[in-house]
């Protein structure tokens, strides 16, 4: 198993740029197969996870075609069954969406992943798209992939969502574009609503009503030219490595900074990082702008179930950001992260003490006793991108350096990262 070390190398300078959005990446990528005709998407999203996608579609039948400049471009509009077992790897977002997508299609469809998502949880999709009437069953009495999608006609109805999860949200939205009528998904709390920003770049229309989204299909779908920003999880990295580092100073450009994103800014913050957010635009329907970030003197955090659905990838960050601070932090209510690539409770809890940080595990979440200063050790990634980039950081600041085992699954949503963050320290 690959091993990477980082170890306090100076401060953090420069300036950089981090990979197209993984999210929004395979958003485009399902509505480009759906869509007839040809879709690009520039500066799509180069990890495992996004190449799952595209395997995906091109095994119903979609045609892509990845080039350098002109980026990926996916050929759409006529899917048709596949005589295999649909594997998405590592990707939820691909086996949530595609089980949506799928629901309408004409045909069979068994969707897997690896051994990390067949551990989780598939019963959020399925039973808010049977409200749809769709015909969907999986392993252990639907709760687990393989998911079977016997696709046929679908109806609009009005959903409110188990979970509050933009995957869930995404596979039912998915699902209703190709429905008769309207669906509406109600969710308790936001959550990131990126296909409902690019839902009418490719023709279908979308409205919101309070907390619901509402589509009315059959739409009738063309193709989109999308520019994929920088994904704004990749950025939080970085955020945090500077936040961590005295006299670090970095400025990352061109971050997609959709505003059910970025709380993690407002808690690194709080934290202690100075953050300018600036040069605000817009490309393909999301925002984007530069992220100027400079460390101050670290504090100590705490998380509310509120707080949860809009730091949902970037909790294992605060985690590490509050083993640095000194005092008491606390993230709570969020349960969620036990079934996400790992159980990131416990694999940071894990490597929080493997480093030398005293942390209680609860149920859902942490609290966290930080001594301002991080003495380093061996940590093990536990199969999860998102467990190696936190360490990986946390390397940057601990007396004795991190050892990571597993980095390279850093490659499921950025395969530059760790040459980047060693680049930009100095
Ligand atoms: C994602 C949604 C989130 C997030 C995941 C990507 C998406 O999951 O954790 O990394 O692309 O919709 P949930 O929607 O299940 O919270």
């Amino acid at each position: 198993m690959s091993r990477a070390r980082v170890t306090p190398r100076g401060p953090l300078r420069g300036e950089t740029s981090v990979a197209g959005d993984k999210s929004i990446t395979q958003r485009a990528i399902l509505l480009g197969a759906l869509a007839p005709g040809v879709t690009r998407i520039r500066n799509a999203n180069p990890g495992a996870d996004a190449k799952a996608a595209l395997g995906l579609v091109r095994s119903l039948g979609a045609r892509v075609t990845t080039a350098k400049r002109e980026g990926v471009s996916v050929e759409g509009g006529a899917l048709r069954e596949c005589d295999r077992v649909l594997d998405v790897r590592n990707s939820g977002t691909a086996l949530r969406l595609a089980t949506g997508m799928l629901a309408a299609q004409p045909f069979l469809s068994i969707l897997t992943g690896d051994a990390s998502l067949r551990r989780r949880p598939v019963a959020r999709v399925i039973e808010p798209l049977r409200e749809l009437g769709a015909d969907l069953c999986a392993r252990e009495g639907d709760q687990l992939p393989p998911i079977v999608v016997r696709g046929r006609p679908l109806h609009g109805a009005a959903v409110v969502t188990p979970v509050p999860s933009a995957q869930v949200k995404s596979a039912l939205l998915l699902a209703g574009i190709q429905a008769h009528g309207i669906t509406s998904v109600r969710e308790r709390a936001a959550t990131r609503d990126h296909l409902e920003r690019m839902l009418p770049l490719f023709g279908a229309a979308v409205s919101r009503e309070g907390n619901s989204v509402l589509v009315r299909g059959p739409a009738a779908l063309h193709p989109a030219e999308i520019d994929v920003p920088g994904d704004f999880s990749a950025a939080a990295f970085l955020v945090a490595a500077a936040a961590l580092v005295p006299r670090s100073s970095l400025l990352i450009r061109d971050v997609g900074v959709n505003p059910t994103r970025t709380a993690f800014l407002d808690h690194a913050r709080r934290a202690g990082a100075l953050i300018e957010v600036r040069d605000a635009r817009e490309i393909s329907g999301e925002p984007v702008a530069e992220l100027s970030v400079r460390a101050g003197a670290l504090l100590p955090v705490r998380v509310s179930r509120e707080q949860v659905p809009g730091l949902i990838d970037e909790l294992p960050l605060i985690a590490v950001l509050a083993a640095f601070a000194e005092g008491r932090s606390e993230v709570r209510g969020a349960e969620e992260l036990r079934v996400k690539e790992s159980d990131r409770i416990a694999a940071i809890a894990a490597g929080l003490r493997a480093i030398g940080v005293r942390v209680e595990e609860h149920p859902d979440g942490w609290t966290i006793h930080g001594k301002g200063r991080v003495r380093g050790g061996m940590v093990d990634a536990a199969g999860d991108h998102r467990i190696a980039m936190a360490f990986l950081v946390a390397g940057l600041a601990a007396k004795d350096g991190v050892t990571v085992i597993g980095a390279d699954v850093a490659e499921v949503s950025d395969p530059g990262f760790l040459p980047r963050l060693r680049g930009l320290s100095r």
